[in-house]
């Protein structure tokens, strides 16, 4: 390694440091209550959904959230998922519901998302949390941006004064993030770029912190930084690869060998963001567990 390489912001040391926290949070929680319980609700067999919601089972069995997982054929009717998720939010001992993204086509997301309680919406996607996001009085953050500023954060990145770039206009990622990254805890100042984006490199060379958030494997390559900026690599792209087991190996969006030797601080793929947003949730299912028992 180049003495001029990126620092690497390690995802699994940060998301262990979370998850610690939490699981501390939960035995003090549970000396008089019961655990918290979140419910996941997946529909079809999509096999990168399958898998998440594998880790989150796994990560939640490990720091003591007790979960289910509601299976469901993909030609599941609509109106059936809708009564599922009003039954899961009349019952008291679901703390969390997690309806796993994307559904399948026939089913509109937004009407599924909108009918899960606010307080029980753990990925932070319901209108009412999206907008108190908006606003800076958050209860749920989604996963994924919570777990950047978490990042950040803990490796004392200070984002006010920065030109903060976001590449990526998604209701989970780039919406929510540059409303975190603009409010009054963090001060940066943000763009937020897409696809219909002109000159999209002049965007990111001037940036101090590039969230690469597009689902591209290796989009942001070395001429789109130009300075010492600190990037962090959203993307988890499954790139077909014969010589693995699985047949593919995960990507980001950012080309990280030809990028490291030029930013500040970098995020690897797998090992970074991903694992934070396994861990942002076992957080947010706990603050669904405390509005649960104060409801
Ligand atoms: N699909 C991709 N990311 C997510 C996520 O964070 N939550 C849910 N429910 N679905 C997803």
């Amino acid at each position: 390694m180049a003495s001029s390489d990126a620092s690497l912001i390690d995802g699994r040391e940060i998301a262990q440091s979370v998850r610690d926290e939490v699981s501390q949070a939960i035995d003090a929680w549970t000396t008089d209550r019961r655990p918290p319980f979140l419910t996941a609700v997946l529909v079809g067999d999509n096999p990168a959904s399958k898998a998440y919601v594998r880790g989150k089972e796994k990560d939640a069995a490990e720091v003591g959230i007790e979960t289910e997982t509601l299976q469901f054929d993909a030609d599941l009717p609509e109106e059936k998922l809708l009564g599922t998720v009003r039954d899961l939010n009349d019952d008291p001992s679901v703390d969390g519901i997690l309806v796993q993204l994307p559904l399948p086509d026939h089913i509109d997301d937004r009407g599924v998302i909108d009918t899960i309680d606010p307080a029980k919406d753990v990925d932070g996607f319901h209108p009412e949390n999206l907008g108190r996001v908006m606003r800076g009085t958050p209860s749920f953050i989604p996963a994924t941006p919570y777990g950047i500023v978490e990042m950040l954060d803990r490796c004392d990145i200070d984002p006010e004064g920065m030109d903060a770039v976001i590449v990526g206009r998604s209701n989970i990622v780039g919406k929510p993030l540059a409303n975190l990254l603009m409010q009054r805890d963090q001060n940066a100042t943000v763009t937020v770029c897409h696809s219909r984006t002109e000159d999209l490199a002049a965007h990111t060379r001037r940036a101090d912190l590039l969230v690469a958030a597009l689902g591209q494997a290796n989009f942001i390559g070395a001429d789109m930084v130009s300075k010492a900026t600190v990037v962090i690599d959203v993307g988890i792209n499954r790139v077909e690869d014969d010589s693995t087991d699985r047949g593919y190996r995960l990507e980001g969006d950012v080309d990280f060998d030809a990028v490291r030797s030029k930013a500040s601080w970098i995020t690897p793929v797998p090992g970074g963001v991903g694992l934070m947003t396994r861990a942002m949730l076992l957080k947010n299912t706990m603050t669904a567990a405390r509005l649960q028992a104060s409801a």
